[in-house]
């Protein structure tokens, strides 16, 4: 995987993707209006659309249809408002574990219809209270007694019991203002339907570590798995922050497992012919068995033939943008390095520049880390390893940070290094050598005086 792919799962480099929130109306009502009892306005639309009461009649109503949900597996939700002087409409909905009104349920797909917001800060929402409404043109101005618009909604990948979708809906008089509106609200309970439902025997090829392909595996090495079934055809399923499980990846996700050496792994994405996730926390050396288990745990489980995977104490190498250009930043993360048109945005190094370059395989870290945790501080490579930079060597004083990338997956290490003074413009090798293992030279840093 790229490094564009493993960011979409974790939550630190979430910060190269932030988008501007926009506080419009009829564009898009503000968050937390969708009524939810313990959300701190704790109020609907008619915070500010005042003409009536909440709920003033029973000639109008806001109603959800969502069906019981399968951990991990969309659906399309439907919210309907309707009242027969309406000319305009609008809503907001969001969806709450049952037992917690505070804890957000799965996540909305935004689309020309509907506009995702979170409760806080921009998008994404990385599992905090999260709200779909509608947007400017699905307001339908002119349009009478009604209108529909279809959500989708990813559940957690878990059964996290029932969820409750909180909805507040605007019949509007088309007036452009927030006078003469009428606005309801409602709720609607759905329960887990639990059972995972995949078919198909998966088929297991091959594996290789996420950042170096070599084939080669390491404790907490992130890494992907190739070969068929995994999942229905075009179905795919990144994990998010909704998903964790006691604050960490998820060791299954959409109905799918992996196991190594009889442990589970945790899984970052899944389609139907790869699985990316994390290597359990093994010091074993050599072959271990590697089986895929759809619907994992229940009585229509499935299971791969089982393979082999070599073990190591170190596969090291680096996550690149395009197979090639280091996956690196500026000393303050602000920057992307990369050769002219590689990223949006992204510059080459200077020569005596201070950068971050990010890379997986380089073994147990101290403190050690679980496969799947969250990295909370620094947390540096326990075992010797070299870093060497267009062929030099770099001495201690050139290596700021060697460890464990904090606030992401425990599979994800970061080297803060110096470079040479000395290097020539071009695309430099970085090399990092552990126990005797380097990581591919074919991963390079363009530097440009
Ligand atoms: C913070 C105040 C505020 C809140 C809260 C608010 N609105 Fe509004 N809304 C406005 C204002 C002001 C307008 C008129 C300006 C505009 O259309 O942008 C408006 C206009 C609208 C319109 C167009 C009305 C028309 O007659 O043309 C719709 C539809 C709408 N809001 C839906 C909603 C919904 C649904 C909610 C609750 C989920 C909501 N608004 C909550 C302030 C608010």
């Amino acid at each position: 995987m790229t490094l564009s792919t493993l960011t979409r799962s974790l939550p630190l480099l979430w910060v190269f993707a932030t988008l501007p929130s926009s506080f419009g109306f009829s564009t898009g009502p503000p968050a937390l209006r969708a009524g939810v009892p313990g959300d701190a306005a704790g109020v609907t639309c008619t915070a500010c659309h005042r003409s009536f009461a909440l709920n003033p009649d029973t000639l109008g109503k806001v109603t959800v249809t969502a069906a019981t949900y399968q951990p991990g597996v969309k659906q399309t939700i439907k919210v309907r408002v309707e009242h027969p002087e309406g000319k305009r409409w609008g809503f907001e909905i969001t969806a709450r574990t049952a037992t917690n009104d505070q804890i957000q349920a799965g996540s909305f797909a935004a689309n020309a219809d509907i506009r995702v917001v979170c409760g806080t800060g921009p998008l994404p929402c990385n599992g905090g209270l999260e709200f779909a409404t509608h947007t400017q043109p699905s307001t339908r101005p002119g349009t009478a007694n009604g209108v529909e618009w279809e959500i989708e909604w990813t559940p957690p990948s878990t059964d996290v019991g029932d969820v409750v979708f909180y909805v507040a809906g605007n019949a509007a008089d088309n007036s452009s203002s927030n006078v003469g509106d009428r606005i309801y609200n409602s709720q609607l309970r759905v329960k887990a339907g639990g059972a995972c439902s995949l078919t198909k025997k998966p088929t297991l090829r091959s594996l290789s570590n996420a950042a170096s392909f070599g084939t080669t595996l390491a404790p907490n090495a992130m890494a992907s798995v190739f070969g068929l079934d995994f999942q229905v055809a075009g179905n795919s399923r990144i994990a998010g922050s909704g998903d964790f499980v006691n604050g960490a990846f998820p060791k299954q996700l959409g109905c799918v497992a992996v196991e190594i050496a009889g442990q589970r792994a945790p899984v970052t994405y899944v389609q139907n012919d790869q699985i990316n996730f994390q290597v359990p926390t093994i010091a074993q050396t050599g072959p271990v068995p590697v089986s895929i288990i759809l619907n994992p745990g229940q009585p229509n489980e499935l299971k791969s033939d089982a393979g082999t995977v070599t073990m190591a104490a170190y596969s090291p190498g680096f996550f690149t943008f395009n197979g090639k250009s280091i996956a690196a930043t500026s000393a303050d993360g602000r920057t992307l390095l990369s050769a002219a048109g590689v990223v949006p945005g992204g510059v080459p190094a200077k020569p005596g520049d201070v950068v971050v370059l990010y890379g997986t395989g380089f073994g147990f870290s101290e403190p050690v880390y679980q496969s799947g945790e969250i990295v909370a501080g620094q947390a540096k490579l326990r075992d010797a390893y070299t870093i060497s930079v267009g062929g030099t060597l770099l001495t201690a004083a050139d290596i700021l940070y060697a460890g464990l990338a904090p606030g992401s997956i425990s599979g994800l290490y970061q080297l803060n290094v110096r470079l040479p003074q000395s290097l020539a413009d071009g695309d430099i090798p970085v090399v990092v050598t552990m126990g005797g293992v380097a990581s591919p030279a074919t991963a390079t840093i363009p530097v440009k005086r």
